[in-house]
């Protein structure tokens, strides 16, 4: 993992102290946040992490072998407690097989993210058990490790180990994933004052289905078009040039194939276009929308237009607003 210029290291000492502390412990209770992956011009590629909402996931060691599930909070029936189908599970069972060891968690899912909301709500889930289960096991691998054993829990939920809402949670930040095979993750700047909006209508797109509907090709000039964009939005982001990020978040990879699946998503877009947003897109696979702003007056006004544009179309929504989020899950106890 590659960091910006001026970063803070991932463990400083007194992080360290604490996750030494907490290897002692039977249990540990862990808060991953929401991300947004694409961020439109990064298909796969591109990821950041809000602060709100959250899962929260209570891990307790077992000397028998095998993962057991449990689950409360948004739409927690609608989730698989079966290991093998839970992403948390999946992501467990590849660190257990990794460290080689034989015995097994007892895992308790708070569930704050609604599943199916584009949010990252499977990655939050993985990342939490993964990192708490890595502290209570002493730490065998470092952050960035742990990686690869999340990513595996995308495949439970999406089909493929994309590691655009993962990196994120478990590392903090704004994330480039240069590239899956060898995997090469990099730690990107956040200018100052960047904002996230994020609209989450009240109902389910599941990750698998918006995969489902994507050309398996794209056109070269389709691609010429979106490496344009994805380098012009990374340098606006060393650049800190709002600008050039907003004209280069543009999406021909999955944003016209989804977008219907977003009633009244056009002219919500060009709404919150003309609010001042830098930028606007589909929030990983929908149905959330996200925003990019400068000011936090400004992002109140988007965060209205979406909800109103919602509403016109039927439809509850909840409203985040949030800066980048750039810590690593939290320890809550
Ligand atoms: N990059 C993934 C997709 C994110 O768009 O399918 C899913 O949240």
């Amino acid at each position: 993992i590659r960091r910006p210029p001026r970063s803070t290291p991932l463990y400083s000492s007194a992080a360290s102290d604490v996750y030494k502390r907490q290897m002692l412990k039977e249990s540990i209770k862990v808060r991953a946040p929401a991300t947004v992956a694409n961020v439109s011009c990064g298909f796969d590629c591109l990821g950041y992490a809000i602060s709100n909402p959250a899962d929260i996931v209570t891990i307790k060691k077992n000397n028998d072998p095998g993962i057991e599930i449990s689950l409360s909070g948004i739409k927690a029936d609608t989730i698989p407690t079966v290991a093998e189908n839970n992403t948390a599970g999946k992501g467990l069972l590849s660190l257990l097989e990794a460290l080689n060891l034989k015995q097994g968690f007892k895992v308790h899912i708070e569930k704050g993210i609604h599943p199916g909301s584009g949010l990252g709500s499977s990655a939050a889930s993985t990342v939490a058990a993964v990192f708490g289960a890595n502290i209570l096991l002493g730490s065998p691998l470092k952050l960035e490790d742990l990686l690869i054993h999340c990513m595996k829990g995308e495949i439970v939920s999406s089909g493929f180990a994309h590691a655009d809402n993962v990196a994120p949670a478990l590392l903090g930040g704004f994330i480039l994933v240069r590239s899956y095979d060898p995997l090469d993750v990099l730690k990107l700047p956040i200018p100052e004052n960047l904002l996230s909006i994020n609209v989450l209508p009240d109902y389910i797109v599941k990750t698998k289905e918006a995969r489902a509907i994507l050309p398996k090709n794209i056109s070269l000039t389709s691609a010429i078009k979106q490496s344009g964009n994805l380098s012009g939005f990374i340098a606006g982001l060393y650049e800190r040039d709002f600008a050039l990020m907003g004209r280069s978040m543009v999406d021909l990879f999955a944003e016209p194939f989804r977008s219907g699946l977003i009633p009244g998503y056009d002219s919500m877009r060009q709404s919150v276009m003309d609010s001042g947003a830098i930028g606007c897109g589909i929030s990983g696979s929908g149905p959330s929308v996200f925003a990019l702003s400068d000011s936090f007056d400004k992002a109140n006004i988007i965060g209205k237009t979406m909800v109103d544009s919602f509403k016109k179309s039927g439809l509850k929504s909840k409203l985040f607003i949030s800066p980048v989020n750039t810590f690593p899950p939290k320890i809550l106890d």
